[in-house]
């Protein structure tokens, strides 16, 4: 399975921040916020990563990220020219995808919960054709929003509704088999002329193969979309890793244990950026245990 990052748009609802830089590679706490969604792909052992981004970015992912190789992943990039939508990603994405099937993040979403691996395994072995997840939000009309039976089967599922039929909105993940190349090309652009994720998915329901997993309590979603929305996601980072000691998606770490990378190599990383809360964090990670939770 392959995985693509979705890391364009402008940004504008945080304008002036983002006039000159991406939206995702500004912090949510002490890391950028392209990290969040870099680590789920991790976490679900997709190690062929593509970021899509705007022109005006590349050179700023390719200097933080590089090849991916430090830990021990291949990312490549591509560009999106103009907000085209988010499922021109499988257009752009076609030969990187090839023949197999993809796990599709965008860029500003962060997740975080116990659950979340095994979550993520189990949307990839039973894979076939789309998997998205609905969450319950106070105001899901920002959202795609997906309606279910009581068997959890999707009955509608539409993008930004003045009045949603649910309130499940639906998180910037979505697992698909390789049909979305194809789905992704038949699709028509919007009112707002772009091609939307929720029309790659009404087509996977009108063929009968759109699962919708609940992602319930003890599951984190975080917007950030907003400064508030910004702030509030790196509250939520700090308090947690402040009260537990564990950092949330030090992609470095993720590596390590999952095998990527050796602990040295980790160490290595965690000495170059020494006199950083960050870095000492790595360090502090040689005497752990292989396998801790991550
Ligand atoms: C996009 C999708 C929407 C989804 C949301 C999740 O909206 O179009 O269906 O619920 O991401 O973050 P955007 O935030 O790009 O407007």
């Amino acid at each position: 399975m392959k995985g693509i990052i979705m890391s364009g748009g402008r940004g504008t609802r945080l304008y002036p921040t983002t006039k000159s830089v991406s939206k995702q590679l500004l912090p949510i706490y002490d890391k950028p916020l392209i990290y969040y969604p870099l680590s789920v792909l991790m976490l679900a052992e997709i190690r062929d990563i593509l970021i899509i981004t705007t022109p005006h970015d590349l050179e700023l992912y390719k200097e933080l990220l590089e090849d991916g190789s430090r830990i021990g992943i291949n990312i490549s990039y591509a560009v999106q020219e103009s907000p085209g939508g988010l499922a021109q990603a499988f257009i752009i994405g076609e030969d990187f995808i090839g023949d197999e099937s993809v796990c599709f993040i965008l860029g500003d979403n962060v997740f975080y919960g116990r659950d979340l691996t095994l979550i993520l395994e189990r949307a990839k072995k039973e894979l076939d054709g789309a998997v998205i997840f609905g969450y319950p939000v106070k105001d899901p009309t920002a959202f795609g929003v997906v309606e279910t039976d009581n068997d959890g089967r999707v009955i509608s599922i539409e993008e930004k509704p003045a009045v949603p039929k649910s309130d499940l909105a639906v998180p910037g993940l979505y697992f698909y088999d390789n049909s979305v190349v194809e789905i992704a090309k038949g699709i028509v652009p919007s009112a707002r002329g772009e091609l939307e994720i929720t029309a790659v998915n009404e087509e996977y329901l009108k063929r009968g193969k759109l699962k919708a997993e609940l992602l319930g309590r003890g599951m984190a979603w975080l917007d950030t979309g907003t400064p508030d929305s910004m702030l509030k996601a790196s509250q939520f980072i700090k308090a947690v890793q402040d009260m537990q000691g564990f950092y949330i998606s030090c992609i470095e770490e993720i590596a390590w244990r999952r095998g990527f990378i050796t602990k040295e190599q980790m160490l290595g990383i965690g000495e170059s950026l020494r006199n950083t809360d960050y870095g000492r964090y790595l360090l502090s990670l040689g005497d752990a245990g292989y396998g801790d939770e991550v």
